[in-house]
Parts: C-alpha cells; structure tokens; sequence
C-alpha cells in the first residue's frame, strides 16, 4: 500500500477549510492507503503558544478529526513530538536547505509581515521540518488544502537533493486531493480564506454550536444580483455555491444555481437551506468530538499507540538516512 502522510497544526479550533482541504480526505484515503495522519505540534511553537493551553489544542484536534470519521484502528495517528526521529531528521535535513531558498517562500514572507517581533529561526525552517514530516514515513501522497501547495513542492526539492548527494532513500511526495486539483475554502466575507486566526465570524468551526452556524451564514457576504440573466456570478455566491456542493443535495445546489443564472435567487433563502443543511453535517461531529474530548484515558491510548508504530516506520528510514551520510561507526 502506498504511504500517506498529513498534518494539522493545534493553533485553534478547526473548521471547514480544514475538514474539506485535508480531513476529508483523510477519512477517505485511510481504506486504501497506509495513512500517518499527525497533530503539529511542534510547528505550532512557532507562534510560542501558552504551555497550558497546548496539551488541551492537541487533545481538540484529535477528537475533531476522529469525530469527522478518521480511525485509529485504520490510520496512524499521532503527536508530532512524541517521534523524535522527526527532529534528528530535521537536523541533518537543515544542511541541505538553504537559507536563500527559506527566505523567500511565501508563506515566510508572510509571517515576516503579520509577526514581525517574532521572525524566529523556526519560522524560517518550517519547509524543512514539513518535509521531514513527509519523508521519514517515505510518504508519496499528502493530502492538503491549496495554501500547502508550496511546501510539497520543497518537500521534493529536499527529496531530490539528499537522493543526489546521498542515494537513493526518499520517494517524491506529491499533493493529494480526490478530485481534479487542491481545495481553498474561502471566508464567509469574501477575506481570502478560511483560516484559524483570522475573522471569527466569517469562519464556520467544527464547535460551533447550531445558531451560531446559521447566524454565521445569515450574514455571509453575498452580492445583490444584476437584474440581468446569464450575469456571471459573483465570488461571494460562487464561495456558498461551493459550501452547497459539500453539505446539501444535488438538486438544491442546481436549483440555486439555475436561480443565479435566471435572478430569481432570494438570498435569504439559499443561506437559509445552507444554515440547515450545515447544521446536519456539523452537528454530530460537534458532538461527537465532544464525548472524545471528555473520554481522556482513550485519547491517550490511542495516542501512544500511534506514536508506537510512526516511530518504528520513521526509525528505519532515520537510520538508513545516517548510514547514506556517513554517521555510522560501529
Ligand atoms: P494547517 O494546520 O494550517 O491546516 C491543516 C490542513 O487544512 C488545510 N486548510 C485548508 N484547505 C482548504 N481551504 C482552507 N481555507 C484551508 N485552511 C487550511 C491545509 O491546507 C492543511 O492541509 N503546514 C501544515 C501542517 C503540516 C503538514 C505537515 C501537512 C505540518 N507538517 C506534513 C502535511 C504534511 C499546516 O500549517 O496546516
């Protein structure tokens, strides 16, 4: 089976664009590949997080994720820190990136511009542990969210660079989404996207309670139409068309969408239908992240479980990695 590696960093509670970019396909992908599926938590000190509030953020995504359906039983899952192959990796990884390259990654520049009392080494080295992440599992498919598309594409630099110099030891990872290309869940104000810190209220979470859910959607962006038919649609209408497809039925997305096409959509209505309809599909998961959360001795079984068997998997590929480099003396 193929390997299949992905994480989330516990920086905040989850939300839509997490569930559809990436723990969508988690659930899906776990029948048929050999899923390591992990909580970043490492990459979360890059914003120095409270140490009392770390230990309950690691516990949270987990529950989400196995509420949403991801299965212990099925897929490896597991704190990034309790694998501490991943860090000696990362050390030897580190001589073979380099800074030029790490300055100039998007995703660097922003932080730069959003936290710029905080420009830490960490910040600037994240591309090369995600790619640890990835390769010490010898993983060939990562299921992300679009905005992740940048740091796969690292990941096999690093790859291609320690197989050049060192032999052949990693597979080149690529980013994995079912259907044609990689999901960017916008915000419910027409901001960029989805995202754990930004805007509150324009970002459905998987704790949101029902009313708040429908409150959220009653004052998401939409454009008046045009009078016109045949106008195009707007963003804004595209984002809830898009939150549709994944939650209602078929035949209420076309008739919203035919409603666009001729102007007779109500947007009261349509975010009305969307309200219930995201309600149904948040509900139980809420809910049932909520009994995880409560049922400790559980989560911290399943926990060293899962570090267990991505230590076994990460340690071979560690120590083939020292042998390939020269660290090997006896
Ligand atoms: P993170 O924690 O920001 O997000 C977790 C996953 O959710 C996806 N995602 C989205 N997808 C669509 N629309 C959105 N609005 C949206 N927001 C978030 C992300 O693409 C991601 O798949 N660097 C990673 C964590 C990571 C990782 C890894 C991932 C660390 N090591 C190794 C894969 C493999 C991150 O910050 O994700």
């Amino acid at each position: 089976k193929e390997i299949v590696v992905s994480g989330i960093r516990p920086t905040g509670y989850l939300h839509l664009g997490n569930y559809f970019g990436a723990i969508r396909n988690f659930i899906r992908m776990q029948e048929d590949f050999n899923c390591y599926i992990f909580v970043a938590d490492w990459h979360s000190l890059t914003t120095h997080p409270d140490p009392k509030d770390l230990p309950g953020n690691v516990m949270r995504v987990l529950a989400e994720n196995i509420a949403s359906g991801l299965d212990p039983e099925k897929a490896v899952v597991y704190a990034q820190s309790d694998v501490p192959e991943i860090a000696e990796l990362y050390l030897l990884m580190n001589m073979l990136a380099y800074v030029g390259e790490l300055e100039k990654v998007p995703t660097f520049k922003d932080k730069v511009r959003l936290q710029p009392q905080n420009v830490n080494a960490g910040l600037l080295t994240y591309p090369v542990l995600m790619a640890v992440d990835i390769l010490i599992q010898r993983a060939v498919k990562v299921p992300v969210g679009k905005d992740q598309g940048q740091h796969l594409e690292m990941a096999r630099n690093f790859a291609q660079r320690f197989n050049h110099r060192y032999g052949n030891l990693f597979p080149e990872p690529a980013a994995f989404n079912y259907g044609d290309s990689l999901v960017r869940i916008a915000s419910l104000d027409g901001n960029g996207k989805m995202s754990k810190s930004e805007n509150e209220m324009a970002t459905i979470y998987l704790a949101d309670e029902d009313d708040k859910i429908i409150q959220k959607l009653k004052k998401a962006k939409t454009d008046s139409g045009t009078g016109e038919p045949g106008a195009p649609m707007p963003e804004s209408v595209a984002n809830l068309i898009t939150l549709m497809e994944l939650v209602s039925t078929p035949e209420v997305v076309k008739f919203y969408q035919d409603a666009w096409a001729n102007q007779t959509i109500r947007f009261g209505d349509m975010k009305k239908q969307l309200g219930e309809d995201m309600v149904k599909f948040v509900g139980p998961i809420r809910e049932r992240a909520k009994e995880l959360q409560r049922d400790t001795d559980y989560m911290h079984k399943i926990m060293k479980q899962g570090a267990e068997k991505a230590r076994a998997n990460a340690s071979a590929t560690l120590q083939e990695a020292k042998k390939l480099i020269g660290l090997k003396y006896y």
